[in-house]
């Protein structure tokens, strides 16, 4: 069920030139529709580059579907500019979810847009009764949303990850508390999946 868009005003980063500053760019969150589809590819494209689908991660989506209700994007009058996924997985014998991919577009950044989709995305999340959340990316990003290495630290994934960009976050206090294991997909498989023209020798 898409739930409504949350329009958001952009605060304008220090390091932007004096003159842009003062212009307030709005954006605003909903969920990603079908339609989204080849913008938010050529995002992912731009933001990741050609390799983006051998990262370790991408083991554990490829094929499936993203967790109900959570694929989100985030538009301007421009279009797309920014696109966030969680996904089911199992981390020992938790339920949990994958955060990722979050990419903004690079014209966008530092606005406050990544954070934006990350909070909506985890309230939602916790809305929807989910308990917790992993993901692999920069510490120094994440750690603002509460993600530390500490609680990820007794998982291991199918394949090479730096252990430091391997986080996690509790959305009820202790849901992984003593869990340890392989973590594995778990979302519902695609009938049909949708794999872009120029992706498929590396899917
Ligand atoms: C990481 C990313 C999503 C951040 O989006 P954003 O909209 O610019 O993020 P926010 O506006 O919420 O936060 C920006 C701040 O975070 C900092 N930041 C951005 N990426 C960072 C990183 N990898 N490590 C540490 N800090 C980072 C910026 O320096 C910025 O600080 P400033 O406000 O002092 O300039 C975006 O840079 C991006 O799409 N990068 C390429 C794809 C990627 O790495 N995705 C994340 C891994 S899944």
């Amino acid at each position: 069920m898409l739930q409504p868009a949350v329009a958001h005003l952009a605060t304008p980063s220090p390091r932007w030139p004096s003159i842009l500053r003062p212009i307030a760019m709005t954006f605003r969150i909903r969920d990603e529709k079908p339609g989204d589809w080849h913008a938010r590819e050529a995002l992912l494209d731009t933001c990741f580059g050609p390799a983006r689908l051998e990262k370790t991660c991408e083991r554990l989506r490829e094929g499936r579907l993203p967790a109900q209700g959570l694929s989100f994007v985030a538009a301007d009058t421009a279009g797309l500019v920014a696109t966030l996924r969680l996904w089911h997985i199992e981390a020992g014998d938790r339920a949990a979810l994958l955060l990722g991919p979050l990419a903004v577009a690079p014209a966008r950044r530092s606005a406050g847009i990544g954070a934006a989709l990350v909070e909506h995305g985890l309230r939602r999340a916790r809305r929807l009764s989910h308990r917790a959340v992993l993901l692999v990316g920069d510490a120094p990003y994440y750690e603002r949303f509460g993600f530390a290495h500490d609680l990820a630290a007794g998982f291991t994934l199918p394949g090479p990850v730096d252990e430091d960009r391997f986080l996690a976050r509790e959305l009820v206090p202790g849901a992984l508390a003593g869990a340890r294991g392989r973590v594995v997909g778990a979302g519902e498989f695609m009938r049909e999946p949708r794999v872009a023209p120029h992706h498929r020798a590396a899917a």
